[in-house]
């Protein structure tokens, strides 16, 4: 099986402070991975990394993604080859529209693809269809980025925004996240749309109950900066229901 996303002795720090200090993982094409752990074990920090987000500086491994070296790519040049991050902590931007800046980042991949652009009228159709699936308010089309949105709304913004890039890789991180019962479900049935053999994704979560709707072929549980366990699904149910001290304990 070839991996889609190759992750080797990944090492990365900010400013000084070493938070990843060794990561292995490999993401086969086709396939859904989690990733629990502890707050502040590195989790968002290996998502930043992977999108090549700036202040993250990385100190030893590599990344490989189908086939390239992914750390020699600008953040640009990631996306247009399908990489798609979905943020913890999605940004606001006061001024800029919500359906202006999706258009803008859609057509930046078309373009990167020598596909043709699609204009605001063509654009506003596909995303209203894709709404419509996911069920949620098209009204969120018209406003400023994430300005106002409630932390559920930030969230299917993100989903969104997913669908309509239709990456081939995506890392989302903590999407489930104080989203209520019918939106996490939205984030899944996202998720799941895009599944197929050219589609993998990490899905960060600090909840067992995604991964009812979400099944992961595994699970990893990170951990002060490594992968300390992986498993498959049970081993969610598992860390669920006993924390981590035992994972950690039998990792130290
Ligand atoms: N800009 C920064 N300056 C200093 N330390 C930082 C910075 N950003 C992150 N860190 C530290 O890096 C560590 C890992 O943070 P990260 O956000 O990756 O954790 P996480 O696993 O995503 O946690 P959570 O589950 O709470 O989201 C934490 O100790 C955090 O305080
Ligand atoms: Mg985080």
């Amino acid at each position: 099986m070839t991996a889609m996303l190759d992750i080797s002795g990944l090492t990365a720090s900010i400013g000084d402070k070493p938070i990843l200090k060794g990561i292995d993982l490999s993401v086969p094409a086709g396939e859904i991975h989690a990733i629990m752990g502890p707050n502040g074990s590195g989790k968002s920090t290996l998502g930043y990394v992977l999108a090549g987000r700036e202040d993250y500086e990385v100190t030893g491994g590599t990344v490989t993604f189908e086939g390239q070296d992914m750390l020699a790519m600008a953040p640009e040049a990631r996306a247009a080859a399908g990489l798609f991050l979905a943020f913890q902590a999605p940004i606001e931007l006061p001024g800029v529209n919500n359906a202006n800046f999706l258009r803008t980042a859609l057509n930046a991949i078309r373009r990167a693809h020598g596909e043709d652009e699609l204009d605001a009228v063509q654009f506003l159709k596909f995303a209203r269809a894709e709404m419509k699936r996911l069920s949620m308010d098209g009204e969120m089309l018209k406003r400023n980025v994430n300005v106002g949105f409630s932390g559920g709304e930030k969230k299917r913004n993100e989903v969104l925004q997913m669908a309509l890039l239709r990456p081939r890789f995506a890392v989302l991180d903590e999407t489930d996240s104080g989203l209520d019962i019918d939106a996490l479900r939205i984030v899944a049935e996202g998720v799941n749309a895009l599944r197929g053999p050219n589609f993998s994704a990490l899905v960060v979560t600090h909840h067992q109950r995604l991964l009812d709707h979400l099944v992961p072929h595994r699970v990893h549980v990170l951990a002060q900066g490594r992968i300390i366990r992986s498993g498959g699904p049970e081993l969610a149910k598992e860390l669920e229901k006993n924390g981590y001290s035992a994972v950690l304990a039998e990792a130290a």
